[in-house]
């Protein structure tokens, strides 16, 4: 079975892509991260890269000059390591039209909430769990949606659901989703490389 190329685009501390690292080193994820990029050059994201000897790239309007060369040397970057999908693990950054037209529909995002509440510009991070306990819901979770051009509203991949407690805070909310986004994203991947064998 051929393996996955997954390149991944993070802007901060990079648990998500640690977990996807090992799984894919433990021989359980049938996918392999052959490039990160992060637009911030001191996230945790490119230190994890870089010791598990994967290519490590800084990439911003700061190197690059203009949101536009960003998004066409990214684009470059994916292609050029032959990525098969992008992974979006806590980049904060919007996506570029060339980059999405040339990963159309392999492009995947993990948001720490069910969407389609709880999405869209501005809804990141401790801001997503304190809407989830102000709207009183009593169930939240990660889901993993395909990326559009619109933030957080591609089709719907796999969500898992977790009881909201009643004495829930934003952190201790957004630590037990992150305990299954770490399972969920790795269980999609592994989903999506059998589909394609
Ligand atoms: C996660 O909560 C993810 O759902 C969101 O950004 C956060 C990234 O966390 N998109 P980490 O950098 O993977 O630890």
């Amino acid at each position: 079975m051929k393996r996955l190329r997954l390149g991944a685009l993070a802007s901060g501390g990079g648990s998500n892509l640690q977990a996807i690292i090992d799984r894919s080193e433990s021989g359980n994820l049938n996918a392999d991260v052959v490039v990160v990029v992060s637009n911030n050059s001191k996230s945790g994201a490119l230190e994890r890269a870089r010791k598990h000897n994967i290519k490590a790239c800084h990439i911003s309007t700061y190197t690059e000059g203009s949101e536009k060369s960003v998004d066409m040397v990214i684009t470059e970057k994916m292609k050029e390591h032959e990525v098969d999908i992008v992974i979006l693990a806590g980049y904060m950054k919007k996506i570029g039209l060339k980059l999405l037209e040339a990963f159309e529909g392999k492009i995947l995002n993990i948001h720490p909430a069910l969407l389609p509440k709880f999405g869209g510009d501005g809804m990141y991070g401790r801001l997503v769990h304190e809407a989830v306990l102000e709207e009183g819901e009593k169930e939240s979770g990660p889901t993993v949606h395909i990326v559009d051009s619109e933030y957080d509203r591609g089709p719907i991949l796999e969500q898992r659901k977790i009881p909201v407690l009643p004495d829930d805070t934003p952190e201790t909310l957004a630590a037990r989703v992150l305990i299954e986004e770490h399972k969920i994203y790795p269980d999609v991947i592994q989903r999506i490389s059998e589909q394609c064998e």
